[in-house]
């Protein structure tokens, strides 16, 4: 499949089965992340796998409502990063996830960004401090985001080309 095709068949998948990752995979959708281009070469990012299914249940609660699949996920990838290491880290770290959710879709497992930083959890702490308290992760990490993969109970349809919108490109001058 040429990469075109991958982008179009990629979607966020919400409904998995409950069932495990298996572990090569998992290793390639860390590698995906891992091998991202970061500014200056940095790499300011951390990630944290939660597979534990208790600790999955407790993690719905980083969201109010927006983080639900990680009850039946596989798994959570949790991105952080260490901001003193460079000014671009939610860039970096935004292609760490992006490359990871792709990876995820094109070995037929199903993945969703969930949004971490700027959002609340349940209860009246940020998603990334309730994030930091369950996994004791250091305080100077931040929050970019939390990837949940699962394996697909269901697929949403793939994107078509019509629905890229052309009109967003501007040829050498804004024109209306
Ligand atoms: C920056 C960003 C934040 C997102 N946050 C969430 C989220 O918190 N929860 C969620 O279920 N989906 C989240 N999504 C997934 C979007 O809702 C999804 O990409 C969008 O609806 C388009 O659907 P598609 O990915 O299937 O093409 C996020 C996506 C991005 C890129």
């Amino acid at each position: 499949m040429d990469l075109l095709e991958m982008l179009k068949h990629r979607r966020s998948v919400r409904e998995y089965t409950g069932a495990p990752i298996p572990k090569e995979q998992l290793e390639k959708i860390l590698a995906a992340g891992l091998l991202s281009p970061s500014g200056r070469s940095r790499k300011p990012w951390e990630l944290v796998i939660v597979q534990n299914r208790d600790m999955l249940k407790e993690l719905v609660k980083c969201r109010e409502g927006a983080a639900n699949m990680l009850e039946k996920a596989g798994c959570a990838i949790l991105v952080f990063a260490d901001p003193e290491k460079t000014d671009v880290w939610t860039e970096d770290c935004s292609i760490v996830m992006s490359n990871m959710h792709l990876m995820a879709d094109s070995l037929g497992l199903g993945s969703c960004w969930i949004q971490g930083r700027l959002r609340k959890a349940q209860n009246s702490m940020t998603t990334e401090e309730f994030c930091r308290q369950l996994l004791q992760v250091p305080k100077r990490y931040q929050l970019e985001a939390i990837l949940s993969v699962g394996v697909t109970e269901k697929h949403p349809d793939p994107h078509s080309l019509e629905e890229a919108e052309l009109n967003k490109v501007h040829n050498e001058i804004w024109e209306q």
